[in-house]
């Protein structure tokens, strides 16, 4: 049996993966600020299946508490464990020297990058080395791709995918594999709309690709993503 573990499962592509996963009844630890009324719905009526785990990933004391109840009591009956980090954050979008506080600027890398590094490294602390872990990384172009506005997003996403390369060449357990679901209509997308051309100057592009229905799915992406890694 796979147990699935997933961040950021309100909206979006998280919503649409958790969705697909709970429709196929597979067993789920979500984590997340905010729940979904189904997804609370379901872990009332069906507890074994997906369990929610609540923590604001920018948080040290969320994220500190989240640990506490993170145990191995989680992989009994499980061979697989895969791990999904999805949730993400794409601002602030300011040009570098306009950044005016720190706490935005951390918000940004503690979502992207810290949360994620302490949550994979307390899942390979505690699990067994028997059981097979998969990570599935929802990355971005921008995390190998420089695009201005974006510094603290392409660094954060590019800082995650280097570390999870380590972890791979380190453990033979551990299989990684980096996702770049491509633009997808989600609220992310309507973070990058509503920035402006002198902090973003790709926005009159990414207002066309809403405007020409260009922006994929969240449904059939995360339709995708599943496929890929349920076999
Ligand atoms: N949309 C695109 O075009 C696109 C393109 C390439 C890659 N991606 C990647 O796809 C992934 C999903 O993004 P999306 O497009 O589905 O955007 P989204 O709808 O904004 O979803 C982001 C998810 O991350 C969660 N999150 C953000 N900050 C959090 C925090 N402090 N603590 C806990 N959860 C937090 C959000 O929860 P809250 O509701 O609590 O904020 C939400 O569930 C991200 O990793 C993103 O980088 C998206």
């Amino acid at each position: 049996m796979k147990l699935f573990m997933i961040t950021g499962v309100s909206s979006g592509l998280g919503e649409q993966i958790a969705n697909k996963l709970i429709q196929r009844k597979e067993k789920i630890v979500a984590i997340g600020r905010k729940f979904t009324k189904s997804q609370l719905d379901v872990s009332q009526i069906s507890p074994e299946l997906i369990h929610l785990l609540n923590c604001d990933l920018a948080n040290d004391n969320d994220l500190n508490s989240l640990l506490d109840k993170f145990t191995g009591d989680y992989f009994n009956d499980v061979n697989e464990i895969v791990f999904i980090n999805n949730a993400g954050v794409i601002g602030p979008i300011k040009k570098v020297g306009q950044y005016d506080d720190a706490d935005s600027i951390k918000n940004n890398i503690n979502v992207n990058y810290f949360a994620p590094l302490i949550l994979i490294n307390q899942l390979v602390r505690i699990a067994p080395i028997t059981k097979k872990i998969k990570i599935i990384n929802i990355s971005s172009g921008a995390a190998t791709k420089a695009v201005e506005g974006w510094s603290l997003y392409c660094s954060s996403k590019a800082a995650i995918m280097m570390f999870l390369s380590v972890l791979e060449k380190e453990r033979d357990n551990i299989e990684i594999l980096n996702i770049d679901p491509g633009v997808m209509d989600t609220k992310m997308q309507q973070s990058i709309r509503n920035s402006n051309f002198n902090e973003f100057p790709l926005i009159d592009q990414f207002q066309k690709y809403k405007d020409d229905d260009q922006l994929k799915d969240a449904v059939t992406v995360a339709d995708e993503i599943v496929k890929r890694i349920i076999k």
